[in-house]
């Protein structure tokens, strides 16, 4: 891996990209720092530490990513709305890091399908936000925009954007990553372990039969392999595993001292992540995003609101996606579950008549915020549940794959959204509402979520 600094900005738009030729475009949802000065000796700074993601990491799960978007392979991204430097600790990544993988299980099995395991994690600080300020007992402050940019106090002083964020960023993402990669690989991701499962969200649910049966199935199917021989001594597939890395790429300061070219290729990767996205909110064909990331070579995936239309989809492709690569890019989906029936299908037919390869995902989550009466931003389980359902039956519909799922979750049992077997009511959401930002799913939702989905995969796929 080299750095390659100091590259010649071209003229004007349109020409050769560079890692720095984002700066010719309107960059939206960047912070107002007030020393460029020190805005520059931070990404010198950081342009000379070690890569955090490697680039043949980031190519192999574009193959992955290929075979999802062929129907061969289903995407399962999750994490944090927000990572906070305050609340980092083993036990959340841990507890995290369990509940992606249980879920991963369950659809695996009964989804008859490899799942890749992508985690909003190691990296997702940068928060984009409706509006720039935020006016409290009339007090006006700059919006939190996410720890690598500005404090979530509201405080003057916590609110001005500080550039040595980005290297706290770094840090905490190199360790969260450290851990990740040491899980994944050391014992916690046996199988005979992932299935240690908390089951507690049977207790109430109308589908308990259901899903005590899947889950007992499982467990003979574990206990079958273990009795044939094919064990965690012997078989590495069982006891090791692989979780992807992911953020929005929205601090492009950041993302740029990160790119890199690989020493095997010569092409350019984003090295902060494994993928990377742009946000419903910074998806402007000429904005700064659109360039920085059509330039890189990692997998990378765009969301796309209720308010897409056909023709933009189709030139927001060509340029992130040229030549057509199969898992090079994830169209994102967060319509809403009102709103889906009425946006998703258009979209979806044209990029099938087109014949363009993409993997699609869906965001349940984004399109479902709701503000409770108490003044809690929260979602409903059923609704979530409903997008997801919807999304699978226009894909299945149009003759398209439903490649995934990306979800806002926690392995921790907080009450943020609403529903679920264990009836979290607007009520029931003060007794632990602990986002920095968007409302997440906790561990029980994700796990019944998982059961319910790996379910109508199943059918739609024997259909
Ligand atoms: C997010 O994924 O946290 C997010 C802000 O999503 P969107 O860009 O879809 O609003
Ligand atoms: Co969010």
């Amino acid at each position: 891996m080299e750095v390659e600094l100091g590259v010649q900005v071209p003229e004007s738009p349109n020409q050769i990209w560079t890692p720095q030729s984002w700066r010719n475009f309107t960059a939206h949802q960047q912070p107002k720092y007030t020393s460029a000065e020190d805005v520059s000796q931070v990404a010198k700074q950081l342009a000379g530490h070690p890569p955090l993601v490697f680039a043949a990491e980031a190519r192999e799960l574009r193959r992955q990513l290929a075979q999802v978007a062929e129907g061969k392979a289903f995407l399962l991204q999750g994490g944090d709305c927000a990572e906070s430097f305050a609340d980092f600790n083993a036990n959340r990544i841990r507890d995290t890091f369990k509940v992606l993988l249980q879920m991963a299980v369950v659809l695996t099995f009964a989804g008859n399908l490899p799942v890749v395991k992508v985690a909003r994690m190691a990296g997702q600080y940068a928060k984009p936000r409706s509006a720039d300020t935020e006016t409290v007992d009339g007090i006006e402050l700059p919006s939190y925009r996410g720890d690598i940019i500005n404090g979530i106090d509201f405080t003057a002083e916590s609110r001005q954007p500080d550039p040595q964020r980005m290297v706290t960023a770094y840090n905490q993402s190199a360790a969260t990553l450290n851990l990740l990669r040491a899980f994944a690989q050391g014992g916690l991701a046996d199988l005979h372990q992932v299935h240690g499962w908390n089951l507690s969200f049977l207790q109430n649910n109308p589908q308990r039969e259901k899903y005590a049966q899947l889950a007992e199935r499982l467990q003979e199917a574990l206990e079958f392999m273990a009795v044939c021989g094919v064990t965690s001594e012997n078989t590495p597939a069982i006891r090791e595993t692989v979780l992807y890395t992911s953020h929005e790429a929205l601090l492009l300061e950041y993302e740029q001292a990160l790119t890199r070219t690989d020493s095997l290729t010569g092409k350019w990767y984003d090295c902060s992540a494994h993928m990377l996205w742009i946000g419903e909110r910074t998806r402007q064909l000429d904005g700064a995003h659109v360039e920085f990331l059509s330039g890189v070579c990692n997998p990378i995936g765009v969301k796309v609101g209720p308010g897409m239309q056909p023709d933009e989809l189709m030139r927001l492709i060509d340029k992130l996606n040229p030549e057509n690569e199969a898992g090079r890019l994830t169209l994102i989906t967060r319509m809403g579950a009102d709103t889906l029936a009425d946006k998703l299908p258009g979209l979806v037919r044209t990029v099938q008549k087109e014949g363009r390869s993409v993997v699609w995902s869906t965001d349940p989550m984004h399109g479902n915020t709701v503000k409770a009466g108490n003044g809690y931003k929260t979602r409903d389980f059923d609704k979530v549940l409903r997008e997801i359902r919807d999304f699978f039956s226009v894909h299945w519909s149009e003759g398209s794959h439903p490649g995934g799922i990306h979800l806002e979750m926690t392995g921790e049992h907080v009450t943020e959204c609403t529903g679920g077997a264990w009836k979290i009511s607007e009520a029931d959401l003060a007794s632990c509402y602990r986002t920095q930002c968007d409302p997440r799913l906790n561990a029980d939702q994700v796990l019944e979520l998982a059961f319910c989905v790996s379910e109508w995969l199943r059918a739609g796929r024997i259909a």
